[in-house]
Formats: C-alpha cells, structure tokens, sequence
C-alpha cells in the first residue's frame, strides 16, 4: 500500500482522512453482519514490534534524538507506531520504517513520528519547590543585581514541550518584578517536537495543565476562553516568551543564559547523550548561572563542574571579572532561527 504523504499531527485523525482500508473493513462488516477478522494487513491488527524492528527503531530514534529505548518498551513503542502506520495508511512496522528513511529530513512526517515517539507530560508549577525558589529568590537576586536603567534576564526552557515551563517563568516573573517596563526579559523555550512547539505558541492550556496555578496568578494573568475549558495566557506574559524547534543533541546559538531548565528530559538519554546535551546547554549558561533539572534526570556525576546548591539546582561557578546576569544586547529578543537539521 503507497502512504498517504498528507501529514496529519498525531492524534488528530478524523473519519473523512482514514486510510482507505479501515472504510473497507466497515462495508465488509455491514454487508455480512458479521465483523470478519481484520485484515493481518491492518494496522490495527498488527502485533508487537519483532525485536529485530525494535532494536532497528531504537537505533533510529538514538541517532535523531539521543533517546535510548529499551527493549521492555516494546509495547509502548507499538503502540505508538501503529499511530502513525494508521495516519499514513502503511500496513506494517518494516515498510513504515522503511518509507520514513527514504525520506528528507525536513519531512513533515519526521516531525510526527518523533511527536509520538517523544513523551510530553508538562504542566504549569510541576515541582512547586522549585518554583519557590524561583519567585522568592532568583527573581530578588535578579532585581537586586541589576540596578542600571535597562535590566535584561534571559531564561532557557529547553525541552519545553507545550510551554507550560516557561509560561510558568513567565507568569512569576510578571508577578515578582515590579517595574517590568525596565526590564528586556526573553524566554527561550525549545523542544524537538513541532506539534508541542506550535502548540506552546498558541499559550493556551487546558485545566489539568493549570491545576497548580495559584488561583490569584490565573486571576491576573490567564483568560478563560469562552465555551471552552481552555485558558490563554495574557499578552503580558506572551510577550515575555518565544518558541522554537531545537534539538538538544546540537548547540544553541545563543548569547548566554541567566537561568536554564533541563528538567524531565534527560532521564530518556543514555549518559554518552546527556554528556551531549550537558555539553551544549552549559556552553550557554553565564557563569554565574543557573541550572535547573528535574528529579530523576541521572545527571549529577556529569556536572562535577558545577557547584551543587540543591539536589535539583545547580550553579555554574563565577569567572573573575564576569557579570552574573546577561548583559544587555541590542539583538533583538527570539529574533535568531536557526534550522532544525534532524539529518544524522
Ligand atoms: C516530559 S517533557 C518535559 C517538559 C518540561 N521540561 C517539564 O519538565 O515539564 C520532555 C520533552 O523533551 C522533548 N525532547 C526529547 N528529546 C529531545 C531532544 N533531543 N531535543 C529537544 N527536546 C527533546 C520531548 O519532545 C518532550 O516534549
């Protein structure tokens, strides 16, 4: 069966768009009233992945994403390749393989299979300590160092999935810093999903992802659209924030950082990708800076470098001479868009 070259983000298949042989297997059934077996063609039908295309998507997925998928994801990994065996209207895991390397990488289908390949899970405030520390310490240290009449912070959300991270940044430092108008703030927020990062420029978010918003903090800084559960973020924080696709496994080029989050992210990455990505994103962080990583991202004994203040924060050790936070820059903010190059 040729696939379908329309490219559909996963999960948002509608009836009109299934590939032609899920409509036949409705009419077979309708006509006999009896559901004959699918077709061992189906993608619906299709076991598990064999080990031999397991370890052939694991190598693939490594090489793209620095991702290590184990053998005990077998099932996990079925199951969301058969997502987009559904899409494209391919009938087997080795011919959907197959069909994706032929093509170049700024396929549309590459962005989609590595949207479904990735894990997504984000919402606003996740790991409520760190946040604390961020409102009532960083943002005073910021405030308190720089006096002059134009302040600048830079943040880094990397591997932002749908921008929950930075929308977070964002929303306290609208709530921390008194004088907003006097500061140039830029939020980076990066992920190597397209769906996720178009998703994060729409700044919206549904309930589940604002349940830990302090209810003040949605009040001033959130609308509620109407007819819908859905909330969008005010221009004052959408200002504040900028999306892109990025790979981890490839240098930013970008001034430094004030602060970066690197959380839940790398606890998918063997240690020879996080060294990798550690590599790449300290290149970024201003002496002086911080690092901020999720709980179990396995990384401690790779930032021997960095002076641990916290099991989950990290700060990059001051040069004589340098500056804690960016200085200013007449670059304007997000203004750079390098290409994503999957091609490995
Ligand atoms: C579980 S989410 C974490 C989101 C957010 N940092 C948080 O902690 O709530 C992991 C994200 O990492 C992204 N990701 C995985 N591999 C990546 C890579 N090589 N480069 C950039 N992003 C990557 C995925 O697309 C996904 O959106």
């Amino acid at each position: 069966m040729m696939p379908n070259p329309g490219h559909k983000p996963p999960g948002s298949g509608d009836r009109a768009h299934r590939p032609a042989i899920l409509s036949q297997q409705k009419k077979v059934a309708n006509l006999d009233e009896i559901a004959p077996p699918a077709p061992i063609t189906s993608p619906l039908a299709l076991p598990q992945v064999t080990d031999d295309e397991l370890q052939r998507y694991a190598d693939l997925v490594y090489r793209k994403t620095g991702i290590r998928i184990s053998p005990q994801k077998k099932t996990l990994l079925s199951n969301r390749l058969r997502r987009r065996l559904r899409e494209t209207g391919i009938s087997s895991y080795s011919e959907y393989y197959d069909y994706l390397t032929k093509l170049p990488s700024r396929h549309p289908e590459w962005d989609a299979f590595l949207q479904e390949i990735t894990t997504h899970e984000t919402y606003l405030f996740r790991d409520e300590l760190q946040w604390q520390w961020f409102r009532k310490k960083f943002l005073a240290e910021v405030a308190n160092r720089q006096r002059g009449p134009m302040k600048t912070l830079r943040i880094w959300s990397a591997a932002c999935s749908t921008g929950d991270e930075a929308f977070t940044a964002a929303c306290c430092i609208a709530a921390e810093l008194p004088d907003l108008a006097s500061w140039r703030i830029t939020i980076l927020g990066t992920d190597i999903g397209l769906g996720a990062v178009e998703q994060a420029r729409t700044a919206t978010f549904g309930e589940r992802a604002m349940r830990l918003v302090p209810d003040d903090l949605k009040r001033r800084f959130f609308e509620k659209l109407p007819n819908a559960e859905v909330w969008r973020a005010k221009p004052i924080l959408t200002q504040m924030t900028t999306f892109r696709q990025h790979n981890l496994m490839d240098p930013l080029p970008e001034r430094p950082f004030d602060l970066i989050f690197l959380k839940n992210v790398l606890i998918y990455f063997d240690v020879g990708s996080k060294k990798v990505v550690l590599n790449n994103v300290l290149k970024v962080l201003q002496p002086g800076g911080y690092l901020v990583v999720g709980a179990a991202e396995g990384i401690g004994d790779l930032l021997s470098e960095m002076t641990r203040l916290q099991p989950w924060l990290y700060q990059k050790p001051q040069e004589s001479g340098t500056r804690l936070l960016a200085a200013g820059s007449s670059q304007s903010q997000g203004s750079f868009r390098a290409p994503l190059d999957l091609k490995r």
